[in-house]
């Protein structure tokens, strides 16, 4: 069994569907304001892991939006609570190069290991409205192809984004090192 520290039912649910043996909890973690996912994810763990004497999971995520430099980025939960989508497609207006990718860093500890990360990215663009009820945050302007990604079920999302990435590639790291044991 493995813990999922998040508060992010979403995000929860998305990682239920690569880990089986997955539980949430919801005890929070300080998020250090850092310059990359992955340092917000190693200071997050360090913490996690000094109160859970359990293998655990935390995950970090971001939108970077190329016409705009790569904000919101390590930004992008601050900057959701905030302007939200349409603050976003506010900022987007006039702005031709709406390429933007997501990334998601997912970290994984356990007493007496070294942690280890793995990231997980797609690239799509950013619409000109918000569509579609699923999904969670920036997924309602964020389109791969004519659909955005709140369009699509989990199931669907998952095979291709950021965090279907990340957590298939933990998995992967998981899975060949029991492999290596046995
Ligand atoms: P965090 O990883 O929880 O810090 O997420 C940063 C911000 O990006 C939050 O506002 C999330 O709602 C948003 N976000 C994270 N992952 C996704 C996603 O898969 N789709 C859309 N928005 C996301």
């Amino acid at each position: 069994m493995i813990y999922f520290v998040t508060s992010n039912k979403g995000k929860f649910a998305e990682a239920r569907e690569v880990f089986e043996d997955l539980v949430q909890k919801n005890i929070g973690y300080p998020e250090l304001q850092a310059n990359t996912l992955e340092e917000v994810v190693a200071f997050g763990l360090v913490d996690v892991t000094a109160r859970l004497k359990v293998p655990v999971i935390i995950e970090d995520a971001g939108l970077f939006i190329e016409g705009l430099n790569g904000f919101p980025g390590v930004y992008s939960a601050y900057v959701q609570k905030t302007l939200g989508n349409p603050g976003i497609l506010k900022l987007m207006e006039g702005v031709e190069d709406r390429r933007a990718y997501f990334a998601s860093i997912v970290g994984y500890a356990e007493p007496g290991m070294e942690p280890v990360a793995f990231r997980g990215e797609v690239w799509g663009t950013i619409g000109f409205e918000a569509r579609g009820a699923m999904g969670f945050g920036y997924d309602p302007i964020f389109y791969l192809g004519d659909k955005s990604m709140a369009q699509v079920e989990t199931e669907e999302k998952n095979k291709m984004s950021h965090r279907g990435r990340s957590m298939r590639a933990l998995k992967e790291w998981l899975d060949n090192r029991q492999l290596r044991r046995n």
